[in-house]
């Protein structure tokens, strides 16, 4: 046991210098812009520069093709982490939209005020101190109760990307039904999911799936069952009862390549909805 945590503490130390190295190199070699964060600050998914940049580049191409947004929307973003899916949105939306990011994260949040919302005044980001076994294991709110601070009927587009795959179901439920609360009539909420069809399941063996799910009794599937929302996943027909129970009506889902598909959007299962 005691070998064990050293070995840890050593993997730990290894992994912060490596990330280290390679920050400065990023930073000496022009690479990183100043309004990027350093990849040891990345806690939300990607594993470096390039990572952060092509998932901000891939996000972008298929947000503005499903949904053709205006510069003058206004967005809400559920889980807006450390910006990677912010900084594209910077070259859309115009001084007449508005940007609103909530994190449950503190040190995400202070990155965007501090490297965003200084430039761009119109993109705001508040802390919301939500409990989640995997990203604020001591938050005090609980998921399933919060209300989100925004008046009903607000947003053109609300979005969580990689968000209710770290989410637990009543907690999913409580975020849709939320949705469309704040959504304008007509608006579209756009979730990305990992969802379990005869499709996905049958590849969740191959080689080329990158997230090896086990089903819990629970009504979901994970691939951490000491801490299941590093990685959620639902079932399909689980997803689209949430979905008309909240009111929200799915128009289209765009599937990934998560699994292992060879024709896909993006690398999650997008859901595009909207407010009836
Ligand atoms: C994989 S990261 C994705 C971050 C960002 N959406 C992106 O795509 O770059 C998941 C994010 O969801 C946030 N999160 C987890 N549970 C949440 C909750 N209940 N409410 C809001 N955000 C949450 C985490 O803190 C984390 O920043």
């Amino acid at each position: 046991m005691f070998i064990l945590k050293k070995f840890n503490t050593v993997k730990r130390f290894l992994k912060i210098i490596f990330l280290e190295i390679h920050d400065l190199y990023d930073c000496v070699s022009g690479k990183r812009k100043s309004h990027i964060p350093p990849t040891r600050l990345m806690f939300d998914g990607p594993a470096s520069l390039d990572d952060f940049l092509k998932s901000g580049d891939v996000f972008m191409s298929s947000f503005v093709q499903i949904l053709h947004p205006e510069p003058s929307i206004r967005v809400l973003d559920i889980g807006s982490g450390i910006g990677r899916h912010t900084l594209p949105l910077t070259k859309l939306i115009d001084s007449h939209g508005r940007y609103d990011g909530i994190e449950i994260v503190i040190a995400g949040v202070k990155w965007c005020r501090k490297h965003i919302s200084n430039r761009f005044p119109n993109f705001r980001f508040q802390h919301v101190d939500i409990y989640n076994g995997a990203y604020n294991p001591r938050g005090k709110i609980l998921p399933e109760e919060f209300v989100f601070p925004f008046e009903d009927n607000s947003f053109d587009i609300v979005m969580a990307l990689s968000v209710f795959t770290h989410m637990t179901p009543d907690s999913v439920q409580n975020y849709l039904k939320e949705s469309y609360r704040v959504l304008k009539p007509g608006g579209k909420a756009y979730f990305t999911y990992f969802l379990i069809n005869d499709d996905s399941k049958k590849r969740l063996g191959d080689q080329n799936n990158t997230q090896p799910f086990e089903q819990t009794p629970d009504g979901y599937w994970t691939t951490n069952h000491q801490i299941p929302e590093a990685a959620i996943a639902y079932d399909e027909d689980v997803v689209r009862r949430f979905y008309s129970d909240s009111n929200l009506k799915i128009s289209k889902i765009y599937y990934g390549s998560w699994c292992g598909r060879k024709k896909f959007t993006d690398y999650q299962d997008i859901v595009l909805a909207s407010k009836k």
